[in-house]
């Protein structure tokens, strides 16, 4: 049997008791929160794809082997508006809703002025997000909703834009230790600058944490007229993984989606000529990494995990070849294709990316035996390796390896490394008086007699 994706929910906004079958752990004590689409028609009215449903927020509490449950609509500006009118008067991203449909088309054009840069939905229906001590119903739109995590009730609506120059916000952010948050949005309307923002919202006791958000770096957009569009990014102990996929959302589309009568989704492109940049960012200093880093087009919805392992960034991703994954979830096409069994969309793709990032350790491979010998000192990055074979030697490694070494300690000299080519132990080092910088290739010059 097929599940009908158009089907409305009902709350159930008493917390019930479930009933448990087999025995849930004693440590298990919490509440699982779930959000997601609920409620697809309005009076005569419908949304047109499954993701523009109006949120219906569940909960699960965990408590001495007991489970209650309880689900609420969340009562944004969009369902007062929706309900008051009895019909869908706000448009979503595959909806594109006009208030009065009997009104003719220079009605429509003096609207449409409104509409140049949308005022969005505050329908969080896609995730929970937790800033400071407080959670907010999310959708990707610069509107977030708090809701009490306990009683779903909705609470105040809060607007990113007051705090943070974003227009679209990511509803995936990612939590350090101690409890920031850090997300990233999109930033369309500052004087044409078009740019990616990582922003952290500190992890306070107190009420209202977003309005100390910080932003930690900005990326600029490869064209500012079609940023990417990102569902989720990646973070490790050091580094920020932002892709930037040949995915794009065509402003100029979108300023005019409203007079033209078509929704916001149809201003999203893939371009499968174009490549996907991936930009890693150091959190610390809030810079990208200087190398950059190219792979084919791709569409990534979710990133999967991201961590550092010698040296290098480790993401992995769930990667489409084009975005026909969207389409997919329109409610005609789910009625048409008997829920999610059409096999005609294209399948998802686990895929690991291994980045290179640090440049504070070298390293010898042998490509035979699969065996690594390094060289590193903290604080000290080495340059670029120039081995020197000695005269008559017996083995392709017989010799030695030498390196310009800068040091990052103030008052530590920087000095040059002698290392033998076999072991990569240190044979000696020259410390020289004044500084040495970065630098890319170089030659040696054997003495001639
Ligand atoms: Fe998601």
């Amino acid at each position: 049997m097929s599940i009908d994706f158009s089907k409305n929910a009902t709350e159930c906004s008493e917390a019930c008791r479930a009933e448990v079958k087999g025995s849930i752990p004693d440590w298990l004590q919490g509440t699982l929160l779930r959000n997601g689409p609920g409620i697809f028609s309005v009076g005569e009215t419908s949304y047109e794809h499954w993701f523009d449903g109006m949120a219906l927020m569940t909960s699960f509490t965990f408590k001495d082997g007991e489970v209650t449950h309880r689900s609420k609509f969340l009562r944004s500006d969009t369902y007062k508006a929706n309900m008051a009118a009895n019909r869908i008067v706000v448009s979503e991203m595959g909806t594109m809703a006009y208030p009065d449909p009997s009104k003719n088309f220079i009605f429509k054009a003096i609207t449409f002025l409104n509409h140049t840069v949308p005022d969005f939905t505050d329908n969080g229906a896609s995730n929970f997000i937790k800033y400071g001590d407080e959670y907010f119903a999310t959708s990707e739109t610069n509107y977030i909703r708090r809701v009490d995590p306990f009683t779903l009730e909705t609470l105040e609506k809060v607007d990113y834009l007051k705090h943070l120059p974003v227009n679209l916000v990511s509803s995936h952010p990612h939590y350090d230790k101690e409890g920031n948050t850090y997300n990233m949005g999109t930033c369309i309307a500052e004087k044409g600058k078009t740019k990616y923002v990582v922003f952290k919202v500190p992890a306070l006791p107190d009420k209202g944490a977003l309005k100390k958000a910080e932003v930690v770096c900005t990326v600029p957009c490869r064209s500012l007229l079609t940023p990417s569009y990102y569902h989720s990014f990646g973070m490790t102990d050091n580094y920020f993984i932002f892709i930037e996929q040949p995915f794009k959302l065509d402003i100029l589309k979108m300023a005019t989606a409203y007079m033209r009568g078509v929704n916001w989704a149809s201003c999203l492109k893939f371009c499968p000529e174009e490549n996907t940049l991936i930009h890693v960012i150091d959190r610390k200093t809030g810079k990208e990494i200087e190398t950059k880093y190219y792979t084919g087009a791709m569409v990534v919805y979710h990133h999967v995990n991201a961590f550092e392992e010698d040296g290098h960034v480790i993401f992995d991703v769930i990667a489409y070849k084009d975005n026909s994954l969207y389409n997919m979830f329109y409610l005609s096409k789910l009625k048409q294709s008997n829920g999610l069994q059409d096999d005609s969309y294209v399948k998802p793709n686990y895929r690991r990316f291994v980045i290179p990032v640090r440049s504070d350790k070298i390293g010898k491979f042998d490509t035979e035996t699969k065996k690594m010998v390094y060289w590193s000192e903290e604080n000290c990055f080495p340059s670029e390796p120039v081995f020197v074979p000695r005269p008559n030697g017996e083995s392709e490694d017989d010799g030695v390896v030498i390196v310009s070494v800068t040091n990052s300690v103030p008052g530590q000299s920087c000095f040059i490394a002698v290392l033998d080519g076999k072991t990569f132990k240190e044979v000696a080092r020259a410390y020289v008086k004044g500084q040495l910088y970065k630098d890319v290739h170089g030659f040696f010059i054997p003495k001639t007699n």
